[in-house]
């Protein structure tokens, strides 16, 4: 059913932490199943040059955010943005279709982060100006 990469991510997530000093912070939840993403980068001259993530939630949400921190490590937040629910399953060699949605909220945790980033530092990241958490991520799968 899990592909051997969502299983070696689900068992040694990489980037497992929290960044103290953070440029943005992330924290998205699925209503449905009450699982919750924390996720944390640290930005220099639009690159991110650090990610942590901490993940309260099933196994797929736990490979999932340890994939999409290793996509987003070293990349511009252009690039970041571009960084897809579709991309960090795929990364994984796949998941189940009903996890799916616990990509997605990998793909949320980095747009949640930038945005705040973008807030706090007073920039304008294309595609982030009027971020909105999606709360019921079951129905809004973009599988
Ligand atoms: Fe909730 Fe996977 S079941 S994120």
């Amino acid at each position: 059913m899990y592909s051997e990469k969502v299983m070696d991510h689900f068992r040694n997530p990489r980037n497992v932490g929290e960044i103290e000093d953070a440029d943005g912070i992330g924290e998205v939840g699925n209503a449905r199943c009450g699982d919750i993403m924390k996720m944390y980068l640290k930005i220099e001259d639009g690159v991110i040059v650090d990610v942590k993530f901490k993940t309260f939630g099933c196994g797929s949400a736990i490979a999932s955010s340890s994939m999409a921190t290793e996509l987003i490590k070293g990349k511009t937040i252009e690039e970041a943005m571009e960084v897809t629910n579709k991309a960090v399953a795929e990364a994984l060699d796949g998941l189940p279709p009903i996890k799916m949605h616990c990509s997605l909220l990998a793909e949320q945790a980095i747009k949640a982060a930038l945005y705040d980033y973008a807030k706090k530092n007073n920039v304008k990241i294309k595609g982030l100006e009027n971020f909105n958490p999606v709360e019921d991520i079951h129905d809004h799968e973009h599988a």
